[in-house]
């Protein structure tokens, strides 16, 4: 009966290598290396952090107002509006913090602030004009400069007018008036407020 003794350093060798765990086995089994793994990780981390990024992104540029609210949209029945005339008074939303101005050109919403320093200014019937009390400017019904400090004609908000037949009409870059003649909608955007003309 023989025996085969292996010399001691190499049994220590040979078991030394058969403990050695193969490294990411599924990894060397599928050919991937262990740079190619490093560079999907990465590669997975990236898009995670762009998709984060694209969701806050739109999560900020999403209107934040409900309808009804200052900031966000607000319904008006054109047939409670004032009547229409050179010299019509505006009547106040208080809600939307804007003025409605239903004149011989057309219909406007007119920020309540004074362009000033920020006042709070009001109508005066006596005088058929704004006035401001803080350092008394004056504007008129369709809120354009009269006097006083004020350095440009009153802010307004982006309006739309829906018609009867369905058709619609959206004010202008400065604003401007929109008829309401045969109107069944008025829609004012009170998170889009639009600098009034500045005076000569
Ligand atoms: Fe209105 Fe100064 S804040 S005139």
């Amino acid at each position: 009966m023989t025996t085969t003794t292996a010399p001691r350093g190499k049994a220590v060798s040979a078991q030394t290598k058969s403990a050695t765990p193969a490294a990411t086995p599924d990894v060397q089994a599928q050919g991937v290396s262990r740079r190619e793994f490093l560079y999907y990780i990465w590669g997975a981390s990236l898009a995670l952090l762009l998709a984060e990024s694209s969701g806050a992104i739109i999560w900020f540029t999403l209107p934040r107002f409900r309808a009804g609210e200052f900031g966000g949209l607000f319904t008006l029945d054109p047939a409670a509006m004032p009547t229409a005339s050179t010299t019509t008074a505006p009547a106040p939303n208080s809600a939307g913090k804007f003025w409605m101005s239903n004149t011989d050109d057309g219909f406007r919403a007119l920020s309540m602030v004074c362009t000033h320093l920020g006042c709070l200014f009001k109508w005066v019937p006596t005088n058929t004009r704004f006035e401001c009390p803080c350092h008394g400017s004056k504007f008129t019904n369709k809120g354009n400069y009269i006097e006083g400090p004020a350095p440009r004609n009153l802010d307004r908000f982006a309006i739309t007018v829906t018609y009867n037949d369905g058709s619609t009409k959206t004010s202008d870059a400065n604003g401007g008036p929109v008829s309401i003649a045969n109107a069944r909608l008025i829609s004012v955007d009170t998170g889009k407020k639009i600098k009034g003309q500045t005076h000569g």
